[in-house]
């Protein structure tokens, strides 16, 4: 049968470890990295509706908005100022490219570093920002920040975790996402009460201090026994794998890594690699994965959400508070992901939640488009527009335990030492890409297409649910090293992997787990 589903996950290994407190202190600093891309993420929407901030930078939408509007889907449509958002995710998108290559080189500390590094100097530019330029810098300095942390972050924070507990550590840089998104807001809702130029000015600014966060943290980060072993360190990688997994019997596991490194070995070109068919399940899931995680719509909630329940007729205070209220929420949900994912594995989650926000979003477009019509006239009462922030909140929340987290975690952990590096890069130029194009395109989009906007995303979210449901083996509790086997025993992928990769042949391992 379709599928993918496997009673008994093939390549779970028993290894011998303790839960330490290293591996503890150092995931928790190494999800810093997340910290970053959130702060961005949730202070320009807030931003953008600054007055202040528009009279200095972009005129022509502040009398645009205050011109009384007739079409309430059209009131903050502009290209310039959507510009300003998106571009820092076309930047992120570049660097992420170069990033793998200091990654696979250097070690996942110094991506991260020059991570930090960049969106501090970025900060600094948009902080003291005198005109569009100095504005523009800032966000291309942001993105290429937000690019080399995106790209080192889950991977390094994979491969230290202990296997059966991958999922929970690594959607710790979710966990920091989210949290820079409610910190942003929050701020943002102060800063917004400021006289003058000085609210803004504070809200950009402030973003150098997550940029020093993960500077100081990969600093003091040890790097991966992978990447260790990887770039020659053996006798380091034991050592470090030791102190991570708090035993000395770590010779099955070290042994792993050894054996995949060697084989990543006679591998000269990632990139070039990543194009042969015995990857094409890897390449495939990290460019459908980051594709289908934008599509699901959520970011515009993340970036919209106060221009969205502006729109719906909320006070401009209100809107604010509404943004935060559901940012509160995907935070906590998030954790609900943290704390089942090992246990209930990936698939379960992401069908869950595809399931949830398909009919959070049908409910959305319905009860918009009942009450504004195709024209965009009218008024939305205020128990409807409470159901309406209440359905958003259930969309959030569904988001928040499967999409989100896994969007990161499961392109992070199916690939071989060999192509991580090129792989993870192409998740992050995946994932920024169609996020600058919902960023966008989203204010036009909701212009055009109205009310339909919510039932275009349900349109991708049913079937990103569907292609979970065949195409996404279930990968909890499999040592990252191991992975092979459970393409291998794929109905649809196993084809691809030859035999001498897992010594079985597919027949054989499917057979064993079914
Ligand atoms: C996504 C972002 C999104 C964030 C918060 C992340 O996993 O990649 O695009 O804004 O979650 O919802």
């Amino acid at each position: 049968m379709a599928g993918g589903f496997v009673s008994q996950t093939p390549g779970v290994r028993n290894y011998n470890y303790k839960l330490t407190p290293k591996v503890f202190v150092t995931c928790f600093i190494g999800a810093f990295g997340g910290l970053i891309f959130g702060y961005d993420l949730g202070i320009s929407g807030g931003v953008t509706q600054m007055k202040p901030f528009l009279k200095k930078f972009f005129p022509d939408v502040r009398k645009k908005m205050q011109s009384a509007h007739q079409d309430e889907y059209c009131r903050f449509d502009s290209q310039l100022l959507t510009l300003f958002t998106s571009s820092l995710y076309l930047a992120a998108l570049v660097s992420s490219l170069f990033a793998s290559t200091i990654t696979r080189l250097f070690g996942r500390k110094w991506s991260m570093f020059l991570g930090g590094f960049t969106f501090f100097v970025g900060s600094a530019f948009n902080g003291f920002a005198q005109n569009i330029a100095m504005l523009l810098v800032g966000r291309i300095l942001l993105g290429f920040g937000v690019g080399f942390a995106n790209q080192s972050v889950p991977v390094y924070l994979s491969e230290m975790a202990p296997p059966n507990l991958r999922g929970a550590f690594n959607n710790g840089f979710q966990v920091a996402i989210i949290f820079g998104i409610v910190v942003a807001t929050i701020i943002n809702y102060f800063t917004a009460q400021l006289e003058g130029n000085i609210g803004w000015r504070i809200s950009l600014g402030l973003a150098c201090v997550p940029a020093m966060m993960i500077m100081i943290g990969a600093l003091i980060l040890p790097d991966t026994p992978n990447s260790l072993i990887e770039r020659g360190f053996t006798e380091e990688a034991k050592k470090m794998l030791q102190s991570i997994r708090g035993t000395n019997e770590v010779d099955e596991e070290f042994q792993d890594l050894v054996d995949a490194s060697e084989e990543s070995k006679q591998v000269k070109h990632p990139w070039k690699n990543i194009m042969l068919p015995r990857y094409r399940p890897q390449l495939i899931m990290t460019c459908f994965i980051p594709f289908f995680q934008q599509l699901t719509g959520i970011n515009v909630i993340t970036f919209y959400a106060p221009v969205l329940f502006q729109t719906l007729g909320f006070g401009s205070k209100a809107s604010l508070l509404s943004a935060m209220v559901t940012g509160i929420i995907e935070l906590l949900c998030t954790f609900v992901s943290v704390f089942t994912v090992d246990r209930f594995g990936r698939r379960v989650l992401f069908l869950q939640g595809g399931i949830q926000m398909l009919i959070s979003q049908i409910a959305i477009g319905v009860m918009i488009g009942v009450k504004y019509g195709t024209v965009g006239t009218g008024s939305i009462g205020k128990s409807d527009a409470n159901l309406i922030v209440a359905l958003i909140c259930i969309y959030v929340a569904g988001f928040a335990w499967s999409w989100g987290p896994l969007g990161w975690l499961v392109p992070s952990e199916i690939s071989p030492l060999e192509i991580r590096s090129a792989a993870q890069a192409i998740n992050v130029a995946v994932n920024m890409f169609f996020t600058f194009l919902v960023a966008q395109l989203f204010l036009t989009m909701l212009c055009h297409m109205k009310f339909g906007l919510f039932f275009f995303f349900a349109v991708f979210v049913f079937i990103m649910t569907i292609f979970i449901y065949l195409m996404l083996p279930e990968t909890k509790n499999v040592p990252i090293e191991e992975m092979n086997r459970v393409w291998k025993a794929h109905w649809f992928w196993g084809r691809f992997i030859p035999d001498e990769v897992v010594g079985v042949s597919a027949a054989e391992m499917q057979q064993k787990s079914v």
